[in-house]
């Protein structure tokens, strides 16, 4: 069964905007596990825009399912990740400026230093991920940085401007997919999926094992709640 793993950042976003203690990502989280979700996931970045230390160790302790922490390969984040010890790690490209994500990690191009992060991470019983683009290339640069799974950049697919270039982009992530098949790596996928477009991706992709989706569940979550939003996605994948 293909895993959901719901990335509860933007409650965190909502409740930082005003700095207050509501709503909070962790009763988010529970609520979410209640409707199907298989994982929780969330980004601490370097700046703590949404996501705050205190809500990583609450979460750990308080849900039942894996934790997957979002995270830069930076020091100060990667000693928090040995400290805590999340289930899974996936490492991230980062930029301050940046609203969100916006491109895969460049593991080819830092060989050395993503191998390294990899390491200690999978050394504190980690299991770690690479979000990379569809590009065969980083596919095998992530097996030989040794990394346990890869989650593929699907936002390049979702935010294609016409049908001609989703069509492009679908092929390029399956062409990834499908190499990345030939070997152990666990194939995940996530990044601008929402109701509309989640179907098909699942369908081209049938080798992907996990998706991770944050935005477009919170923002659904605003007016039918958590529960629902997350029930209506759950049954998606499933299907
Ligand atoms: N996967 C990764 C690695 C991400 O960085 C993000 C965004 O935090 C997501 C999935 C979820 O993307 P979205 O919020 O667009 O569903």
């Amino acid at each position: 069964m293909i895993r959901l793993g719901v990335n509860v950042d933007h409650v965190a976003t909502l409740r930082q905007a005003r700095g207050t203690t509501y709503p909070d990502p962790v009763a988010a989280a529970l609520d979410a596990i209640r409707a199907g979700a298989d994982q929780i996931t969330v980004h601490l970045r370097e700046d703590r825009r949404h996501i705050q230390d205190a809500d990583i160790t609450r979460l750990i302790d308080t849900i039942d399912v894996p934790l997957n922490l979002e995270m830069a390969a930076a020091e100060e984040i990667i000693a928090i990740a040995c400290r805590v010890k999340p289930a899974s790690a996936t490492l991230v490209p980062e930029r301050r400026e940046e609203l969100t994500t916006e491109g895969g990690l460049d593991v080819a191009g830092n060989q050395k230093a993503i191998g390294d992060a990899v390491g200690r991470l999978k050394e504190a019983g980690i299991r770690v991920s690479l979000f990379i683009d569809p590009e065969c290339a980083q596919v095998d640069a992530s097996v030989e940085a040794g990394a346990d799974a890869i989650e593929l950049h699907t936002g390049a697919y979702c935010d294609a401007p016409d049908a001609r270039a989703a069509a492009a982009e679908l092929e390029r992530l399956r062409i990834a997919t499908q190499h990345a098949a030939k070997g152990t790596l666990e194939i995940c996928a996530g990044h601008g999926l929402n109701l509309d477009n989640t179907a098909t991706v699942i369908e081209a992709l049938p080798e992907v094992v996990e998706y991770n989706i944050g935005h477009a569940i919170i923002a659904r979550a605003v007016i039918v709640g958590m529960e629902q939003a997350v029930g209506e996605m759950k049954r998606l994948l499933v299907r």
